[in-house]
């Protein structure tokens, strides 16, 4: 009998310890920049190359209607790495102050806050090896003289290198540094005040009346002076928004700086061979951590396709579409070379890959030459910064896990970039989140698991499942998947220019999310049912119909109901604190 009993305990024993170490699946995330849905061929694009998202797509679950909690950098990454919307905790641009949408230098001091819990420290939680490559944009927090400045180190990601802010237009070419701009007048200020200066100095030593070694000091000492109100003057200044900005010249300087961990590597970021060395990075990552005994955790967040443009010299002028096509086909390049490691280290099986973009084209990214350097959302209207319209949000997203999520499928189920979060702990069948991280109790998630959905590659039966869609800290757009509809309720629209759905032409521009320029449709809101118009081309339902009256009542019930149940903190975003480039905190670099 005990000998029957110690068999028993022995063979438990053995399929526990087997069980206990099963490696989890790997996560390999690839997060565009800018990227529209219609800039790739699976989602439509026939005479652009994508052939390594095509593939991914093929051999995956490709999304058709994912969608960005944002259409801005900032918050919609941050949703994406919480499963919570930005305005909860103020990674949203208010509607007064500096209208800032997005977190301007690495010495901001605004960010994620440090209570909120990540992909990455849920997937750190449960044993996983993280890290990321590439661009972050959520906060460096640097502490005093940059001497550290751990940004995404204080996410639960353990290992960094690449683009603490974004790339800026600024960071292409060079930027004058000695200007003298003589018409103005502060210029002329500083012209006088330097001759009389020199002159007195001059006539005083002559006459004898200071000595030789004080009127040198003095000399010295009125450069200087002089010298810091010209360097005040040339590179920060107040704009005419009354709002303080710094010249091209030091917002490259100030920004231009590539990281690994929590120090600045090079500055300013050679940006030829940018995309190779970010691809060359991950490929270190997977060979480092291939056979750990833990799974491992890699975003790969691209610079492009954001502006400016750049590429390699192989890829430049290769596209149909310019060079804004080039940065495409390069940014798909890069997804192809970091596949190809994974499956030459025989990851492919046990990886779970993730494709999507942060928002929807820039439509006004024009260069001052004129050539679009924006992206093209396919039929779908407006773009960037436009939060309640389709093409500012609906973005690509593909999933690819063999032998588990099935290939070759397409489903229009509404789904967002928050369920990320949720859905990978449940296909990596790991614990829920507030069993994971308990100190992630009380911070609703905003996304949903949707596991089964990818696992099944079937729709399945649908809860009706509602999703706000912010601009700013203003909601524009309420969207309802009921199964046998997906209404969308506007509640606010920008104006468009004539015969267009975007607000302007230049790299600089993107409609407004508050204000004058802005329609306010609150009293009467659109509504669209995107199963049958998609595109929403067609006039919206008529107001007068019982179908309008009975949703619109429904959906002004829910976000009433919403808006009670959240204290929303104010915009770290629309403040001076984040406008403002603070001496003080820039980190440099020490060995470049
Ligand atoms: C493909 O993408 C390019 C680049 O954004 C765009 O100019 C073009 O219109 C797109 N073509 C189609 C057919 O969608
Ligand atoms: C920033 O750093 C300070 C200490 O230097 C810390 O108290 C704070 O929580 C950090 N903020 C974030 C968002 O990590
Ligand atoms: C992580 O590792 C620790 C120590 O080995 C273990 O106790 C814990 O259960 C692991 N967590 C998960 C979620 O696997
Ligand atoms: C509206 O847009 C125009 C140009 O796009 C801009 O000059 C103007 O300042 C905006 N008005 C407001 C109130 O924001």
């Amino acid at each position: 009998m005990t000998r029957v009993l110690a068999w028993i305990w022995l063979v438990c024993a053995a399929a526990l310890s087997v069980a206990g170490t099963e490696r989890k699946p790997n996560v390999l995330m690839f997060l565009a920049d800018d990227l529209g849905i219609g800039d790739i061929g699976c989602y439509g694009n026939t005479t652009i190359r994508t052939p390594n998202i095509d593939r991914l797509a093929s051999e995956g679950v490709r999304l058709t209607h994912h969608l960005a909690a944002s259409a801005m950098c900032t918050p919609s990454r941050a949703a994406l790495l919480t499963g919570r919307y930005p305005v909860r905790y103020g990674l949203e641009e208010g509607p007064e102050g500096y209208l800032l949408p997005v977190i301007l230098h690495i010495t901001s001091q605004s960010g994620l806050p440090a209570d909120e819990t990540t992909i990455a420290s849920a997937l750190t939680a449960a044993n996983y090896t993280t890290g990321l490559v590439g661009k972050w944009h959520l906060g460096m927090n640097c502490t005093l003289f940059g001497r550290s400045c751990p940004g995404p180190l204080n996410y639960g990601f353990q290992s960094f290198y690449g683009i603490p802010v974004t790339l800026f237009q600024e960071f292409r070419g060079s930027h004058v540094f000695w200007k003298f701009p003589l018409h103005d007048r502060r210029f002329q200020g500083l012209a006088m005040a330097w001759m009389t200066a020199v002159v007195s100095l001059f006539l005083a030593s002559r006459r004898k009346v200071l000595g030789y070694c004080t009127g040198v000091l003095l000399l010295l000492a009125t450069h200087l002076i002089l010298g810091v109100f010209w360097f005040i003057f040339a590179h920060s200044s107040m704009n005419s928004d009354c709002r303080w900005g710094v010249s091209a010249w030091l917002f490259r300087y100030a920004n231009s700086r590539l990281f690994r961990g929590d120090q600045v590597v090079e500055a300013p970021i050679q940006l030829d061979g940018l995309s190779q060395r970010l691809v060359e990075e991950s490929r270190r990552f997977l060979e480092a951590h291939a056979y750990d005994k833990t799974p491992f955790f890699l975003m790969h967040s691209f610079g492009h396709v954001h502006t400016p443009m750049f590429s390699a010299p192989h890829m430049a002028g290769r596209s149909k579409h310019g060079r804004y096509g080039d940065n495409v086909e390069e940014m798909d390049e890069s997804v192809g070379k970091v596949l190809a490691t994974l499956a030459e280290l025989g990851l492919e099986d046990n990886t779970i890959v993730y494709f999507t973009s942060d928002q929807g084209g820039h439509l006004e990214a024009v260069e001052d030459n004129g050539e679009r350097i924006g992206g093209h959302n396919g039929r779908f209207k407006g773009g960037k910064r436009q939060g309640g319209s389709e093409g500012g949000i609906r973005v690509p997203g593909i999933f690819r896990w063999p032998g588990h999520i099935p290939s070759g499928v397409t489903l229009d189920t509404p789904t967002s970039l928050m369920d990320l979060l949720p859905t990978l702990l449940s296909l990596a069948g790991l614990p829920q989140l507030h069993t994971l991280v308990p100190r992630a109790m009380g911070k609703e998630l905003d996304g949903e698991d949707i596991s089964e959905v990818l696992l099944k590659g079937a729709k399945g039966a649908r809860t009706p499942r509602l999703f706000l869609h912010h601009c700013g800290m203003s909601l524009h757009a309420v969207r309802m998947d009921t199964g046998d509809h997906v209404y969308k309720m506007h509640l606010a629209k920008p104006k468009w220019w004539k015969g267009s759905t975007q607000c302007g032409w230049h790299h600089t521009t993107a409609c407004d999310c508050h204000g004058a320029n802005v329609t306010d449709l609150s009293s009467q809101p659109e509504l669209y049912d995107l199963l049958s118009d998609p595109y929403e081309d067609y006039p919206p339902i008529s107001p007068d119909s019982s179908e309008y009256k009975s949703v619109v009542h429904d959906l002004k019930d829910y976000v009433k109901q919403w808006r009670k149940g959240v204290t929303l903190p104010p915009s770290q975003l629309s403040t001076m604190a984040n406008g403002l480039w603070k001496p003080f905190y820039q980190p440099h670099c020490l060995t470049c």
